[in-house]
């Protein structure tokens, strides 16, 4: 897709964060934009914020709605037809929320409640958006879902469970779109960030009530690291950018950094690992001692002293005065190893 000037954007999780920077760009690209968001009053602020970027109040539609609600959702779309006269051209689907902790304390809650925002809405919107958009646009306009996953996809922990398996499915599902709507003449593109500067360290403010049993340590003290780390993430606007970039270039996977080289190396080590599975226990074992060797040879101190010509040691993300380690366990949960958890 090229062209945005006077097509609809529908942006979920418009309101904050990702969606926020992606409503920006595309609405100064000249989109109409719908901005869903759970959130009312981080809707009313958005749109005086776009207003304030530049957008005219006219062509921003803030819809309240919580998108893991099928009827919600629909209704939702309903009103951008009703009000912009059709269906969007491209569709983002941003909205997320995380909570972190380990897999084994994890509850049903806590996978509901991630992987419903995570996984169950974006296919909620696609499900819902796809048909309408194919019937409006196919062979005559050109059309794009996009949706933001995450570098989690790639790389499950286990303390990030239901969030990596949520935005590993969502990336296949992608996969899956482009290949689908490439015959009605339209493209789908996954946004993979590593860190955003962005407010979902405070998700767990407004993780829904009849969500709220969760297996994992979640205090103040984990937010403020939480938003600690996310302060030092990607600007929004500038990985909007990127995505914008990406979808104008036709990408399925947009990988945005401003440090390729770095993306390069652990995703290489990522496929490596995997293809590792195909060998024998003793093949792995020698593969492994011989990449250590390597490393060792790598990362040897430099002729003329230890350190001296040494690059600095990457930045470390410690706990914030305040703050309290994240991914933990619940304190009362006994059946949990201990070092997993606070106390
Ligand atoms: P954010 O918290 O600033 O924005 C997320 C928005 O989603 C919020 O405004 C929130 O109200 C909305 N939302 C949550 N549940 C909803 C629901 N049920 N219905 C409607 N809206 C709902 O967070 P951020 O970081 O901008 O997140 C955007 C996306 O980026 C998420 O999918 C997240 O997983 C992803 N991401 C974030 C990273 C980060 O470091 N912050 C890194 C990689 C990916």
């Amino acid at each position: 897709m090229k062209d945005f000037a006077g097509k609809i954007v529908f942006i979920t999780g418009g309101a904050s964060g990702a969606g926020l920077g992606q409503a920006k760009v595309f609405g100064k690209a000249g989109m109409r934009v719908a901005i869903a968001d759970v959130r009312q009053e981080a809707l009313d602020k958005a749109v005086e914020e776009l207003v304030a970027y530049g957008l005219k109040r006219e062509d921003i539609l803030p819809l309240k709605v919580d998108l893991t609600n099928r009827q919600e959702y629909t209704a939702a779309a309903d009103k951008v037809e009703e009000v912009f006269g059709g269906p969007p051209h491209l569709l983002i689907q941003t909205a997320g929320v995380n909570s972190f902790g380990p897999i084994e304390a994890s509850t049903f809650d806590d996978f509901d409640w991630v992987m419903g925002v995570c996984l169950n809405h974006v296919v909620n919107g696609l499900l819902i958006f796809v048909p309408r958009m194919i019937k409006a646009y196919a062979h005559k306009t050109e059309f794009h879902v996009a949706t933001t996953s995450s570098m989690g996809a790639f790389m499950a922990g286990s303390g990030t469970g239901p969030y990596s398996a949520a935005k590993a499915a969502v990336n296949n599902l992608m996969y899956s779109y482009a290949e689908a709507l490439r015959p009605y003449g339209a493209g789908a593109t996954v946004l993979c960030p590593g860190n955003i500067n962005s407010n979902i360290g405070n998700a767990e403010k407004y993780r829904p009530a009849h969500l709220r049993n969760t297996g994992y340590h979640v205090s103040e003290g984990t937010m403020k690291t939480l938003n600690a780390i996310h302060a030092t993430g990607i600007d929004p606007v500038e990985l909007a950018e990127i995505l914008k970039e990406g979808i104008e270039n036709g990408r399925i996977i947009v990988l945005p950094s401003r440090d390729t080289a770095s993306w390069k190396t652990q995703l290489r080590s990522l496929h490596e690992t995997i293809e590792d599975y195909t060998l024998t226990a003793a093949e792995r074992d020698a593969k492994a001692a011989a990449r250590m060797e390597e490393m060792r040879k790598r990362f040897a101190p430099p002729a003329g002293g230890e350190g001296k010509n040494a690059p600095p040691p990457p930045p470390m993300w410690g706990v914030p005065e305040g703050g309290e380690p994240f991914g933990r366990a619940r304190d009362d949960l006994d059946w949990v190893d201990p070092s997993k958890k606070i106390k």
